[in-house]
């Protein structure tokens, strides 16, 4: 790779794994089930396995996963969920889906996590759950998230999209809450070829609801005793997630590396979101320069591909805009700063080498300015 090729932001296409995700999708269509069936059920129990959890429920998409969770513990019309500011707008949308009202509060400063603090400011007697979000892949402060549920009897439905194998003082994410949920969208640190998500948790009620609410709130064939939903994990992207998944303690080792180059070699003058706790897994690096835009801007001439993760806080977006947030300045100014770098397992150190290299310069040349 020479200095001015392209170093796009992602690379979705299958490497290292390509052989045994080929061999997966044509074992699907010789068998010709595509969906609900063994390749959801051996990925279901596989993915359990490696989040240490019980049970884990194929669903269609991380957002639909947040939903079915909210609903299995019987959380809708009437009660309000916690969610961070900072966070994909789906967090947001899929507690809206299941009839709650989200209650959006402000994240802390240095890691853009839940601010546990805003959290407890804002529960009331309708309050019902926290949906902390394990932002970029590390760990929001749980246990003093968990110290404010088990005050207020309230549920905890940990949103780990972005935080596959992450652990929080050494014990993996998830495990602790009633419910945590997984999307496997491509980008995902475990991602398939479409459109994937998951529920685990330990309680087998709760495992036992998603499965229905998933399939149409049918008890059996034909019989539905509640108003589910159609989201099913199919089979294809079930045997490519089951192909991938024990690469990703590798990939994951990989992408610690990659951030802890970028800390090294990045200028001072740039700020990195910080880490708390050693098993984030870094399925972004962003960081934070007022000039983002135009640091961006000078990146893309150098044909550097990078993503703004995000733009907007939910107390921003219209979409909410009919649950009157209150106003998140820690989000909102993060907002307004923050800019993703590449990071994916499959870059070199040399590829680290020349982003931080571009950053380093753009920053002198603004400093002299
Ligand atoms: C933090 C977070 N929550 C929820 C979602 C929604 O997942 P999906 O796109 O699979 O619905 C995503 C991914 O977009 C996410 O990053």
């Amino acid at each position: 790779m020479t200095e001015s090729s392209p170093l796009p932001f992602t690379d979705l296409r299958p490497g290292e794994d390509a052989p045994e995700v080929a061999a997966a999708i044509a074992r699907v269509i010789e068998r010709g089930w595509f969906v609900l069936g063994p390749e959801v059920e051996a990925f279901e129990s596989a993915f359990a396995e490696a989040c240490a959890a019980r049970f884990a429920v194929g669903v269609g998409n991380g957002t639909d996963a947040i939903t079915l969770a909210l609903r299995a513990l019987d959380i809708g019309s009437g009660d309000e969920v916690i969610v961070p500011a900072l966070t994909a707008a789906f967090t947001g949308l899929a507690v809206i889906a299941s009839g709650a009202t989200p209650r959006i509060v402000d994240v802390e400063p240095g890691t853009l996590t839940l601010d546990p603090e805003a959290c407890a400011a804002v529960v009331t007697s309708r309050t019902k759950a926290i949906v902390p979000v394990h932002l970029y892949g590390q760990p929001a402060e749980m246990t003093a998230i968990r110290r404010i549920a088990d005050r207020h009897t309230l549920a905890i439905v940990e949103d780990c999209c972005q935080a596959h194998l992450a652990t929080e003082n050494g014990v993996p994410i998830g495990t602790t809450s009633h419910a945590a949920v997984f999307s496997f969208y491509p980008t995902k640190n475990l991602g398939g070829l479409g459109d994937g998500g998951a529920v685990i948790t330990g309680d087998d009620a709760i495992a036992t609801r998603v499965r229905r609410l998933r399939n149409g709130g049918q008890r059996d064939r034909y019989h539905h005793v509640e108003p589910g939903v159609n989201s099913r994990l199919d089979e294809l992207q079930a045997a490519v997630l089951r192909a991938r998944l024990h690469f990703l303690p590798a990939w994951t080792a990989r992408r610690r590396q990659l951030a802890s180059l970028y800390r090294r070699q990045l200028s001072d003058a740039v700020t990195a979101v910080s880490e708390r706790d050693p098993g984030h897994v870094y399925h972004l690096f962003p960081v934070r320069l007022e000039a983002r835009d135009d640091l961006s801007a000078y990146l893309a001439q150098a044909g550097i591909g990078t993503l703004i993760h995000y733009p907007v806080p939910l107390s921003d977006q219209e979409a909410f805009a009919a649950y009157k947030p209150e106003a998140c300045p820690v989000a909102s100014k993060a907002a307004a700063e923050l800019v993703s770098l590449p990071l994916h397992p499959r870059l070199a150190d040399t590829d680290i080498a020349r982003v931080a290299r571009t950053v380093n310069a753009f920053v002198k040349a603004h400093s002299e300015a």
